[in-house]
């Protein structure tokens, strides 16, 4: 693919693999000879989507299955165990699966409102469980996929807590505020010698389309944006990147790194990783 004169990577984590922006990533990032593992909330649906990407040309060599419902904090440490236990170095990690926010405010048994949970909760959890990995693998990444719409939240205090005031979509944009804060917070609290960036794909037509509107562009055009990143040598860490692939302006709570230390501390209390 373009640009692979840039790339030394080995083994990247898409988690959300199975379809959208997550299967076009995995598939250019392994027609691209890179070792990829497909993360899906399903073993089914893990299997069919390698079995699709075979179909589309992909050496079955290259691919790696895990396997976790996000919905589930076990589900995720035991996949970040046998992930960590399968594979001795992990060059990047992409957090991209995600839901919209669900039409009802609803808990999971882990007890968090559940766009919380699979949008942020669970790839902080995955994130700080496969540090030790990242840490071990020299200019290792961290790309977390975000959204533009991430500028419209707010995580006071109280949201953090209650979330009462709930709608669907600041559900999801306060999962992407977070996402964009943890990726800053990944620069002073992560893996040592990795980097961290976020991106908005942009508007793509999968199933999460109607979160942003009618009509988006083929997400094999975002799936570009995200294996350039992953695959570019240098970028700025802790930066947000929009759909150019370019550094962009986030929103400014994600500068202040009081607020980002805040958010870092109860996401490790939240998860058991404090
Ligand atoms: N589409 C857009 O216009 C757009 C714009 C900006 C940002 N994004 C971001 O792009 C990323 C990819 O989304 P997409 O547009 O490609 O949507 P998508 O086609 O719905 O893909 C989402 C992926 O996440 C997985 N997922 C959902 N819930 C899960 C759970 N509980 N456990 C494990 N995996 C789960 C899905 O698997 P299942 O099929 O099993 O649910 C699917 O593989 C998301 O982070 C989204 O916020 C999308």
């Amino acid at each position: 693919m373009p640009g692979t004169a840039e790339e030394d990577l080995r083994t990247v984590l898409v988690t959300g693999a199975t379809d959208g922006l997550g299967y076009e990533t995995a598939r250019l990032l392994a027609a691209a000879d890179h070792d990829v593992i497909v993360h899906g909330r399903t073993a089914g649906q893990v299997d069919d989507a390698m079995e699709r990407l075979v179909k589309d040309g992909i050496d079955p060599l290259r691919l790696h299955s895990a396997v976790a419902d996000f919905a589930c904090f076990n589900e995720v440490a035991t996949m970040a165990h046998l992930v960590s236990k399968a594979h001795p170095r992990l060059d990047v990690l992409v957090n991209n699966a995600a839901i919209a926010g669900a039409e009802h405010r609803e808990l999971t048994e882990d007890g968090y409102e559940r766009t919380w949970q699979i949008n942020y909760l669970s790839p902080y959890l995955l994130t700080t469980m496969l540090e030790r990995r990242l840490a071990a693998t020299p200019r290792s990444r961290v790309v977390n996929v975000s959204s533009s719409h991430h500028v419209w939240a707010s995580l006071e205090p109280a949201a953090l807590k209650e979330m009462h005031r709930y709608s669907p979509h600041s559900a999801y944009s306060r999962s992407k505020l977070a996402l964009t804060m943890f990726t800053k917070g990944l620069t002073m609290y992560g893996a040592a010698r990795s980097t961290a960036i976020s991106v908005h794909p942009g508007i793509l037509d999968t199933a999460l389309l109607p979160t942003y509107s009618e009509a988006g562009r083929p997400a094999v055009e975002g799936a570009r944006v995200v294996a350039r990143l992953c695959m570019r040598q240098k970028v700025f860490n802790g930066a947000y990147y929009n759909e150019k692939s370019e550094p962009a302006h986030a929103a400014a709570v994600v500068e202040n790194l009081t607020a980002v230390k805040q958010l870092w501390n109860v996401s490790a209390n939240l998860t058991g990783m404090g």
